[in-house]
């Protein structure tokens, strides 16, 4: 679980968001966290304490002259606790307050009061979109990033009032996705990380074609865990199902070739390449224009291969690879004698990393277990979650890019 062991102080304040905040509360606690509500008055009038109680399994606090508290210093005591602050929704009233440093009721009072250096302040705006475009509530917004508090952004849609724009607060889940990034150590901050990720498909005519069992799960771990490492991450994908991780720029590809085009445009922006898909080794020679009809005789369509261009012996090739601009990590997918393969195919594609996996033993399944093969040898990184092991993926590529430039 991702927040096991953290201390969530869930804020909420006027608006109609505060429905979305129930969800939010139980998404943090299944992910380990241990949540403590506070609630402005306003709060309370869209969502009860009663409902937050339950859900968070503690009592809600509303107030400043709650005496629950032996030295009936609730703000103290309860800002002193916590991992971090959570406030969700924000109102554009509530933003204005925290600008101030104006403390009349619990929550502001306790957001006044908290460590600035071990107790960070996120906020989930949530208002219509009006205000949220108003300039005070941008001028707020970017006032209380320089005061330190970190914006988690806002959603686009239909909004309560019947309106449609900027200004919903952003889903419970994504919100916790941006929790959850938070705390992970920004070990890529400043690098933008280009990564490939599923199978490709090559087209034999307009509803025919060759691909393979890749899920593409693991390049999309790769790509979260990019991100919440603090780099910039560009995700090319072949054809799969999964949603984009947040903060994530996606650029949807079919073929190699595809692939190979959209990696060539990236790769000038990139510092670290990732190349995880499962690329197709062959396409068919020649696409047909229209459906490949059966003509009755029993005789099946001759098809011709050819192979397809190497997208990541392409980038390793190329000057910024070898001037060291950029780093390039690829993948194997093996049947069997993974090390041997898998170090055989580092010094094939001449790149300083490649990670060895048995494919019919993790495509489409949630886990995996990795060999990372370098120059010295290699290591294996033991079965776990696709999203855990990326984690320790990154952290390692982060410590050699450190060591190179050390
Ligand atoms: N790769 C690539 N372009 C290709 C083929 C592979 O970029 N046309 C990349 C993959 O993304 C992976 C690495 O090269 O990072 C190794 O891919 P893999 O399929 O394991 O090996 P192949 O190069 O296809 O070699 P073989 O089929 O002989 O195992």
């Amino acid at each position: 679980m991702d927040l096991n062991g953290k201390h969530i102080v869930l804020g909420l304040t006027g608006g109609i968001a505060c429905y979305k905040a129930a969800e939010l509360c139980r998404a943090l606690i299944k992910q380990g966290a241990t949540v403590q509500v506070v609630m402005t008055e306003a709060a309370a009038q869209f969502i009860t304490p009663v409902t937050m109680q339950a859900l968070s399994n503690r009592p809600v606090f509303t107030s400043q002259w709650d005496a629950r508290e032996p030295n009936n210093m609730p703000h103290i005591n309860i800002s002193r606790e916590a991992d971090a602050i959570l406030i969700a929704p924000c109102s554009a009233d509530f933003m204005a307050k925290l600008l101030h440093g104006r403390a009349d009721d619990l929550l502001s009072l306790m957001c006044l009061a908290r460590p600035m250096d071990r107790v960070p302040l996120l906020i989930a705006p949530a208002m219509n979109r009006e205000m949220w475009a108003h300039p005070a509530t941008q001028r707020n917004m970017t006032q209380l990033k320089a005061d330190g508090a970190t914006l988690l952004g806002v959603g686009n849609g239909l909004q309560a009032c019947g309106e449609t724009g900027d200004g919903r607060m952003l889903e419970p889940q994504e919100l916790l996705q941006d929790v959850i990034a938070f705390f992970q150590p920004k070990v890529l901050a400043g690098h933008h990380v280009l990564v490939t990720a599923g199978p490709t498909f090559e087209a034999i005519d307009p509803v025919r074609g060759i691909t393979n069992l890749s899920s593409g799960k693991m390049g999309f771990a790769v790509a979260r865990a990019a991100q919440e490492a603090g780099a910039t991450v560009t995700l090319i994908a072949g054809p799969v199902a999964l949603a984009t991780p947040r903060g994530v720029s996606r650029i949807d590809v079919v073929s190699a070739q595809e692939m190979l085009d959209a990696c060539l445009r990236q790769a000038p922006l990139a510092s670290v390449f990732v190349a995880t898909a499962a690329v197709a080794d062959w396409r068919p020679e020649n696409s047909a224009q229209q459906k490949i009809k059966k003509d009755g005789s029993g005789q099946v369509p001759q098809l011709g291969f050819v192979e397809n261009p190497d997208i990541l012996a392409t980038l390793a090739k190329s000057a910024r690879a070898t001037s060291g601009a950029l780093y390039c990590v690829g993948f194997a997918a093996e049947s069997h004698d993974l090390l041997a393969h898998a170090t055989a195919k580092r010094a094939r594609k001449n790149v300083p990393l490649l990670v060895g996996n048995i494919g019919p033993a993790t495509f489409g399944q949630d886990d995996n277990a990795l060999l990372l093969v370098d120059v010295n040898g290699s290591r294996e990184i033991p079965r776990n979650n696709k999203l855990a092991l990326a984690r320790q993926l990154v952290a390692d590529i982060a410590a050699r890019l450190a060591s190179a430039t050390a």
